[in-house]
Parts: structure tokens; C-alpha cells; sequence
């Protein structure tokens, strides 16, 4: 008998999502809550170094978008308008409409997500709190009043980031329940079973070692604009 798992489809699996999407994913759920929770008990020492690893994986991520795997490129699964309304039109269908990574509609939730924690990172770097003790470590190059702009602005962007993951969650379980579509355990596994029907090339994976030192670069960068500032 043909083997299954929980997705119910026989056959083996294919490799959908490398070790450094996953490890890119997970980190940044934990580091997210971590981040809040740091802010709102007003730990900001760990507020700081948690959001400055937020900000070395976003721009990671980014460069891992241009030159990782198959399933990570931006080329490989940011789509038109036209693709984005094609799959719209099936998403209310309980029949599974499968890809090999992210669909053309949870691309642009990938997108939003990514830009609104780059701009939301980048501010903090320059807020400033109403008494101005608590601050990123650009602050002291801006006025108080600009400290204070980017300070509302690291607000707006959290609300921003709140809503657009609470979207994705919602959505992620109505796949799990609605379409019976498991897209939760290969974030873990980076692996999944497919329709018969459905036989896309196989992803490109590239190396672990490449995504480490692309992640040492990243964050070597923000360490040099944090611990040695540009003069504005
Ligand atoms: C702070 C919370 C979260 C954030 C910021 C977040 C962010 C992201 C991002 C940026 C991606 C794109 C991955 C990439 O291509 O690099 C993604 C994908 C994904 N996330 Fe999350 N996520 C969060 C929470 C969760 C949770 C709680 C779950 C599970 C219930 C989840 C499940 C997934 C899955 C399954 C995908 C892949 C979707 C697909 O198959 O296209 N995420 N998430
Ligand atoms: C480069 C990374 C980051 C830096 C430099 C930074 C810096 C700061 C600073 C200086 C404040 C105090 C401003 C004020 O109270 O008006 C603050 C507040 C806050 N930050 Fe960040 N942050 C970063 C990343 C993050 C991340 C990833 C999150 C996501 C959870 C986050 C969420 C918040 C929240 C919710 C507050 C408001 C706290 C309050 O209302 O009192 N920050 N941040």
C-alpha cells in the first residue's frame, strides 16, 4: 500500500522550503513576540538587540530573495495582476489550486510583510520616546522632534504588522480546515505530497553555508551602523 501522510496524498515528497526559510520563518515569529513583549515591559537594552536581529533578518531575507533557492526568489513567485486574479477566483474552492512554494496571492502577503518590517525596523533606529531616555542609536542625529516623527511612524508600521499577521494566520488556517490543506507542518519539515496531477521541475535548493555567511553579512552590516553610525 502506498505510503500517506496527513495531507492524505501518496507518493513521496517534494522539497518545498530550505533549512534557511524555515529557520528565517521561525526566528522571526519568536524574535516578533520577543521584540513586544521586551516593549511593552520596557526591557529596551533586549528591545534593541532583539529588533537589530529582526532587521539582520529581514535583509537577509531580501538577498535571499534574489539569490536562494528556487521556492525563496522573488522572481519565482511575485506575480501580475492577472495571475494574483486568476488564483483569487479559486481561492473560495475547496479544491486544492497547488504550488510549489508560495501562491500568487500569499506572495503579496510575503511582500507586505517584509517591507512593512524594514520600514518598521528603520524607524525604530531613530525613534525616541516623550522623555527622550529611551532611543535607537541613530536618534542622536536627528532632532528630538524627527526622534519623535519616527518614533509614531515605528508605531503606526507595529499596528501595521499586527494586522497583516493576524491576516496571515487566519489564512493559513482556513487552508488547514477549509481546504484540508496543511501548509503549517512543511515550514517545519520544508516538505510536502502533492496531487498526482500536479508535477512542477523540483526546487533549487542552495547551501546552508551560503544563507550563514549572507546572514554574518547582514548582520556585520547592522552592527556597523549601529556601533558606528553614518553622520546624517
Ligand atoms: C509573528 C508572526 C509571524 C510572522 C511575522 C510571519 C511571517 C511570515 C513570512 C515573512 C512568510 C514568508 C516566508 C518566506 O518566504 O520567507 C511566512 C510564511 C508562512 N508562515 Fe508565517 N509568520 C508568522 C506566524 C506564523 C504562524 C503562527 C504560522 C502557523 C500557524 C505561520 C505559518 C506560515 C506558513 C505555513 C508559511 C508559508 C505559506 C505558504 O505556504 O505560502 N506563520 N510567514
Ligand atoms: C531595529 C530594530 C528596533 C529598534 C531600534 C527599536 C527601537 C524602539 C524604541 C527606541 C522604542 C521607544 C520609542 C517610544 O517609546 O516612543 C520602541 C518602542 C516600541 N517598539 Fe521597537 N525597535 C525595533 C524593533 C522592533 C520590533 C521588531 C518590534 C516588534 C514587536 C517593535 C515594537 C515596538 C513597540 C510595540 C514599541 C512601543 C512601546 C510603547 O508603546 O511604549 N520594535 N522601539
Amino acid at each position: 500500500m502506498a505510503d500517506k501522510d496527513a495531507s492524505g496524498l501518496p507518493g513521496e515528497p517534494r522539497a518545498v522550503w530550505d533549512l534557511a526559510i524555515r529557520l528565517f520563518h521561525w526566528m522571526l515569529v519568536i524574535l516578533f513576540c520577543v521584540s513586544w513583549a521586551a516593549a511593552k515591559y520596557r526591557y529596551m537594552t533586549i528591545h534593541l538587540w532583539s529588533g537589530y536581529t529582526v532587521l539582520s533578518l529581514i535583509l537577509f531575507r531580501i538577498l535571499w530573495g534574489l539569490v536562494g533557492s528556487s521556492t525563496a526568489r522573488f522572481a519565482g513567485f511575485v506575480r501580475g495582476p492577472a495571475a494574483i486574479l486568476a488564483y483569487g477566483r479559486s481561492f473560495p474552492s475547496r479544491a486544492r489550486n497547488p504550488h510549489l512554494g508560495h501562491n500568487p496571492m500569499g506572495a503579496l502577503s510575503v511582500v507586505a510583510m517584509l517591507t512593512a518590517f524594514l520600514a518598521h525596523t528603520s524607524f525604530g533606529l531613530f525613534a525616541v520616546d516623550v522623555d527622550g531616555i529611551d532611543s535607537g542609536p541613530l536618534a542622536r542625529f536627528v532632532s528630538f522632534d524627527v526622534g519623535r516623527e519616527a518614533s509614531r511612524l515605528h508605531g503606526i508600521t507595529f499596528t501595521l504588522i499586527q494586522l497583516l499577521v493576524a491576516l496571515h494566520v487566519l489564512v493559513i488556517l482556513f487552508y488547514l480546515v477549509y481546504k484540508r490543506d496543511n501548509l503549517i507542518v512543511r515550514m517545519f519539515t520544508g516538505r510536502a505530497r502533492f496531487p498526482a496531477t500536479f508535477d512542477p521541475p523540483a526546487a533549487r535548493l542552495r547551501s546552508l553555508w551560503l544563507a550563514l555567511v549572507l546572514f554574518a553579512a547582514t548582520s556585520a552590516l547592522v552592527w556597523l551602523v549601529i556601533a558606528n553610525p553614518p553622520r546624517f
